[in-house]
């Protein structure tokens, strides 16, 4: 468990120069656990080298995977093939990581061996029946605590078989850990979406050489073949380039750019709702890397005014909401979430930890079950308690740039799950935070 950080964010500002976010989580992810199964070696570059993605990589690690990492951001990683990793000899830890652990899930439903997976308490508190009823569909046996909640406890030597999924979550987690038990299955493994969520995993198994078929909402694969080395470059992260975009717009005088950030549409949700509540963002120099899509973001100064947030773009900016919520409370006017329930299960109930937060330092805030309305206009000085989620943390340090007064923000320690850094580059750009 890391050591409890505290920070105070202070108003300061405008925003200015070039900077480069570290490198997107879910691809990060992904990235080392296809490589492990590949067979030969493969490069990572822009790897994230934050406290979920090296958790995932210290997984592999301790089920026999060598990699090496030469330089900063870069990992090599030798692949043990399909049928090459070992038991890991004790409980892997996925820390913070809801990705690390349901896609492990996944993939450790069809080994030869039982694995067991623990996490810090947020993730001791996250369902993991969304994952272990279609995982049982396909003849897995995933043990969790009462109530569907880890530590888990993967049965080995499972007979997988292909199955038709329509899962009820809108969760590429879900999707994504279904795909990885197909690899493993015998005949076909399908999942129809309700609504379409990011598509990384399908990319990146086409990328590994695996046969795969999919459009928005939809992937179909068959198990049994095999996966081929390959280099990957991992694009910035949208969601760490999230807390720059909004600070930017809202400090007079901003202009920023944002180097080579992650496009893919199942991601940038928010880029529309802020394009909609008046933003000036432009895209530059976009182009495709390794199957990615990826842009330069500008940002300038812009004024905002409040929206009803579509209900149709909430999965492609799920992980956006902890700083939507600030956008909106400097927004002229009100906006409404709506749809989004699935906030109340991320790494703290978001809904609740922003609702109470913005509260504290005096914005006019109406928490509803799968949303909340927020009426703009100033936020004040005052003190918020992270929760220990690491979006809720730097969502309030720019309420701290952006407000009339000092917020205090306790319990930000988990900033380094996915953005270690993140105190440096924000000061770089023009914040003022310091530790308490
Ligand atoms: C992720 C999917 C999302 C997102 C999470 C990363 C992924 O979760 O919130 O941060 O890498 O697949 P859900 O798919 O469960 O919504």
């Amino acid at each position: 468990m890391s050591q409890r950080v505290d920070w105070i964010s202070m108003p300061a500002g405008p925003l200015h120069g070039e900077l480069r976010v570290p490198g997107d989580k879910s691809v990060s992810h992904r990235a080392i656990m296809l490589a492990a199964l590949a067979d030969g070696v493969s490069r990572v570059d822009g790897f994230l080298e934050g406290e979920d993605t090296l958790a995932t990589a210290a997984a592999f690690g301790q089920m026999g995977v060598r990699i090496e990492s030469p330089s900063a951001a870069c990992r090599i990683v030798y692949g043990v093939g399909l049928h090459g990793l070992q038991a890991a000899g004790s409980p892997i830890d996925c820390g913070n990581a809801g990705t690390g652990m349901r896609l492990l899930a996944g993939l450790l439903a069809g080994q030869a061996f039982d694995s067991s997976l623990v996490g810090d308490a947020s993730l001791t508190s996250r369902p993991m029946g969304r994952i272990i009823e279609p995982l049982a569909a396909m003849g897995a046996r995933i043990e969790a605590q009462r109530g569907g909640f880890p530590p888990l406890h993967v049965h080995g030597n499972r007979e997988l078989h292909g199955h038709l999924h329509t899962p009820q979550v809108a969760s590429a987690q879900v999707k994504s850990a279904i795909m990885l038990a197909g690899l493993y299955a015998q005949g076909t493994t399908e999942v129809q979406e309700a609504h379409p969520t990011r598509d990384y995993s399908e990319r990146m198994l086409a990328a590994f050489g695996w046969p795969v078929e999919f459009s928005p909402g939809w992937v179909r694969l068959k198990g049994r073949h095999r996966l081929s080395a390959t280099d990957v470059s991992v694009p910035a992260d949208f969601s760490s380039a999230a807390f720059f975009l909004v600070a930017a717009s809202l400090v007079p005088g901003s202009d920023l750019l944002l180097r080579s950030v992650g496009m893919n549409p199942r991601r940038t949700g928010l880029l529309a709702v802020l394009r909609l509540m008046g933003a000036d963002i432009s895209e530059k120099n976009a182009r495709d890397q390794g199957g990615e899509r990826m842009a330069d973001l500008h940002v300038r100064y812009s004024p905002l005014h409040g929206i009803d947030v579509p209900e149709a773009l909430v999965a492609d900016m799920i992980d956006e909401f902890p700083i939507l919520f600030v956008a909106a409370a400097m927004a002229k006017g009100t906006t409404r979430i709506t749809g989004a329930g699935e906030l109340r299960v991320k790494e703290s109930d978001r809904i609740a930890s922003m609702a109470r937060g913005l509260a504290a330092l005096g914005v006019e805030i109406h928490e509803q079950a799968d949303g909340a309305v927020i009426h703009g206009g100033l936020i004040g000085p005052g003190r918020i308690e992270s929760a220990g989620d690491h979006r809720v943390a730097m969502s309030f340090a720019v309420a701290g740039l952006l407000a009339d007064g000092d917020v205090e923000l306790g319990d930000c320690a988990n900033v380094a799950t996915s953005f270690p850094g993140f105190f440096d580059l924000a000061n770089r750009a023009g914040f003022s935070i310091s530790t308490l």
